[in-house]
């Protein structure tokens, strides 16, 4: 029986990931697919639905709205929408875990004539919510933040609302995406100015849907409904393979001379792939295959990748946006890699389900690699012969986190002891099964 306490992972190093695998569905995509399908005239159905904490999340509140949600499959998903109305739920919305749920839910309601509440587990009622409520109150929603210092949960009370010419205050694909979600039912033209190009997927999916959308550079525009219901037809979605997810096994491979892992339908959103740059950068071989468009926009391929010696980089400035789920990857590979590397204008990462921050900095170092934390990111010295094991370290309930540390103990000297894990469920309920289809040695709890 192993003597590894529940919670908690033991990884084994040495294993070299090599093979091939399709990742689990894009996380931001299932979100938008289902709150949109929720609200679609007639049928959808979602094929590669991430069934993840998250997006079942997401799902819930769909229901608790008056969409009728059927799980059809493994990863399939079948909504009965709305048709335009929502109903006031009679019981608060718990969006878990899910800052991209909680925060784009808020926009959406506050386009209705409904009263909801939206409350999360104890990480996401400790993320901040000002950056949406002050632009979602601009256009006349009452938004109340009930918890301290503008925290959840969340009051929401829409409707009557107005445009707005909106420009974010931080890159945030969230609070883009929460707006627009507001302006499609407010009157007039609201437009979202970004001071760095964030992911698109919410304008990607409702261009799909024939929604007055348009994209000028940085600047978006919705043309409003004046409050009249949405109407728009129910269609089948296809998710692509999570980026963000493979991610994981993408840096596995590159840091391991010799190895070769195979990825396929991964989707390659360039608003979301800036780490394969990053990768390629630090000498990385990646070639991406069978690019093909999924019929909400996406685009999505097949990808291998093969392992060699990385070099230090650095990543700022633009690329952050597109990159920063896999910044606690980054640092991983700079702990791997030749040299030094450094993250910078990503003060951001201070205020996911974590301080990624000061929690990468803190897990590398305890595994005895030399980090500076910065106020906006890190500098980390490459250690890659030097990485202690025989340690435990701590996913701070932050499933990155967790993800990031198992990937690091791969090439320690010692086992590593992960305490936490039960949080990768969240976004990638197989992570630990792909992990051992790829070759490496783990030790759960029971
Ligand atoms: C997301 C946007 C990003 C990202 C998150 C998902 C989305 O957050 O970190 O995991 O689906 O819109 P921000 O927009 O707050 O940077």
């Amino acid at each position: 029986m192993s003597a590894v306490p529940k919670d908690f992972v033991l990884v084994h190093p040495g294993a070299a990931l090599c093979g091939r695998l399709a990742v689990a569905g894009d996380k931001s995509i299932s979100h938008r697919s289902a709150m949109f399908a929720a609200l679609a005239q007639g049928r959808s159905r979602i094929s590669g639905f991430l069934e993840s904490g998250d997006c079942i999340a997401t799902l819930r509140a769909m229901e608790s709205l008056g969409a009728e949600v059927e799980i059809a499959g493994r990863s399939e998903v079948v909504v009965q929408g709305a048709g335009g109305e929502f109903k006031s739920p009679s019981a608060p919305l718990d969006m878990g875990n899910s800052g991209t749920g909680m925060r784009l839910l808020a926009g959406l309601l506050s386009g209705f004539g409904i009263e909801a509440r939206l409350e999360g587990d104890a990480s996401l009622s400790s993320r901040p919510m000002g950056r949406i409520a002050k632009p979602l109150a601009a256009m006349g929603s009452d938004i109340r933040m009930l918890g301290p210092d503008g925290r959840p949960p969340l009051l929401v009370r829409g409707g009557g609302l107005h445009a707005i010419d909106y420009e974010l205050p931080v890159a945030s694909a969230q609070v883009k995406s929460a707006v627009l979600m507001a302006g499609a039912m407010a009157a007039g033209r609201t437009s979202v100015t970004e001071p760095r190009p964030t992911r698109d997927h919410s304008e990607r999916i409702m261009a799909a849907l024939g929604l007055p959308i348009t994209v000028d550079g940085l600047r978006i525009a919705i043309e409003g409904s004046g409050g009249a219901p949405l109407r728009f037809a129910a269609r089948d979605w296809r998710v692509p393979g999570d980026f963000s997810s493979a991610a994981f096994w993408m840096l596995a491979a590159a840091a391991t001379p010799g190895a070769r892992v195979e990825i396929d339908g991964v989707g390659l959103n360039p608003r979301r792939t800036a780490f394969m740059d990053v990768l390629v950068r630090m000498g990385a071989k990646i070639e991406v295959s069978q690019r093909r468009e999924s019929d909400g926009g996406e685009v999505y391929g097949d990808m291998e990748l093969r392992g060699g010696a990385l070099a230090g980089t650095a990543v700022g400035g633009d690329e952050i946006p597109n990159l920063i789920d896999e910044c606690p990857l980054i640092a991983v590979a700079g702990a791997l890699a030749e040299g030094v590397t450094e993250i910078r204008d990503a003060a951001e990462l201070r205020a996911k389900e974590s301080d990624r921050i000061a929690v990468m900095c803190a897990n590398l170092a305890s595994c005895g690699v030399a980090v500076e934390e910065r106020t906006d990111g890190m500098l980390v010295q490459g250690a890659r012969d030097a990485i202690r094991g025989g340690v435990e370290i701590d996913s701070h309930g932050d499933h990155r986190i967790a993800m990031a540390m198992a990937i690091l103990a791969l090439f320690a000297r010692e086992p590593i002891l992960i305490r936490g894990v039960g949080c990768i469920a969240t976004s990638y309920p197989d992570f630990w099964e792909h992990f051992e289809l790829l070759g490496g040695r783990i030790e759960r709890g029971v």
